[in-house]
């Protein structure tokens, strides 16, 4: 619920995937995560008084925040297991179709949605894909990280993928970022997955076993990721985002001029 400006990075999550075609969304929150729900609640209170008051443009953004043709299950993860396990916990809401996972704390600004350009990619080459970046050699513990191997289609297709390796285990400097568009067929493999990093059941250990019966694809995305899980990319997405804004941005940026000239 961490805000950008003037709405929560959840909002922002929504609105990407929306944008991507989806029309279910599956919350996978934990025991004091009800704000996310409050969120994408409907007050018709406030709509009416709104509507009453003649704020035409609030009644909008408020109503503009969950889009019609998009419904939401609410799910909590009961205890913290790790992002393998909340995946798995919402198989009874996916169903047997492909699916995206996103990570709201990793904000993606691109001329063509992060989301969309991975069901671009699947609609092209098929299999399951993984927004990849490439990090500096000593952030790759911060990661899943993985080889590729270049099709002659010049999709790029997974060889291997490791979660959190010291730099020099790591197979490359191609970092999974927190975007997915996975096959159904990962469930199954989550449901054997044991325990991996952090003693926790790794997305990235059911991706593995994934691998050895479907492509695997490495997208890399058009686009500026904001890590918003650390305090500096937080900050940097919070100036970028402020410099965009329409209705602040050109007086934040003065004042962003303003702080930096050197004092008289
Ligand atoms: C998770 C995944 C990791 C991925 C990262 C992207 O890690 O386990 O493979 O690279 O998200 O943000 P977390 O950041 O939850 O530790």
């Amino acid at each position: 619920m961490f805000p950008i400006v003037d709405k929560p990075l959840i909002q922002y999550a929504v609105e990407e995937a929306v944008a991507a075609g989806a029309d279910k969304l599956i919350f996978v929150t934990a025991a004091d995560k009800r704000g996310i729900e409050d969120h994408f609640d409907v007050d018709a209170e406030l709509e009416r008084a709104l509507e009453e008051s003649g704020k035409a443009e609030l009644l909008a953004s408020v109503r503009g925040i969950l889009p019609s043709s998009a419904s939401c299950i609410f799910l909590r993860q009961g205890i913290p297991l790790g992002l393998g396990h909340a995946v798995l916990c919402a198989r009874p809401a996916v169903g047997d179709e492909p699916f995206y996972v996103h990570l709201p704390d990793d904000l993606i600004y691109s001329a063509t949605p992060c989301l969309e350009q991975m069901r671009n990619h699947y609609e092209r080459h098929g299999g399951s894909v993984l927004a990849v970046q490439t990090v500096p050699d000593e952030r790759t513990a911060s990661y899943g990280i993985v080889a590729v191997h270049e099709q002659a289609s010049g999709a790029r297709e997974i060889t291997g993928i490791v979660e959190k390796p010291k730099p020099e285990d790591a197979p490359s400097n191609l970092a999974v970022v927190g975007r997915y568009l996975l096959t159904p067929g990962i469930f199954d493999k989550l449901q054997t997955t044991r325990r991996g990093a952090g003693n926790e059941i790794q997305l990235t250990d059911g991706i593995a076993s994934l691998m050895e019966e479907e492509t695997v694809h490495a997208l890399a995305f058009e686009g500026v990721r904001y890590d918003c899980g650390t305090k500096l990319g937080y900050l940097r997405a919070l100036v970028e985002y402020g410099l965009r804004d329409t209705q602040v941005g050109q007086a934040f940026g003065t004042y962003l001029d303003e702080r930096n000239q050197p004092t008289r």
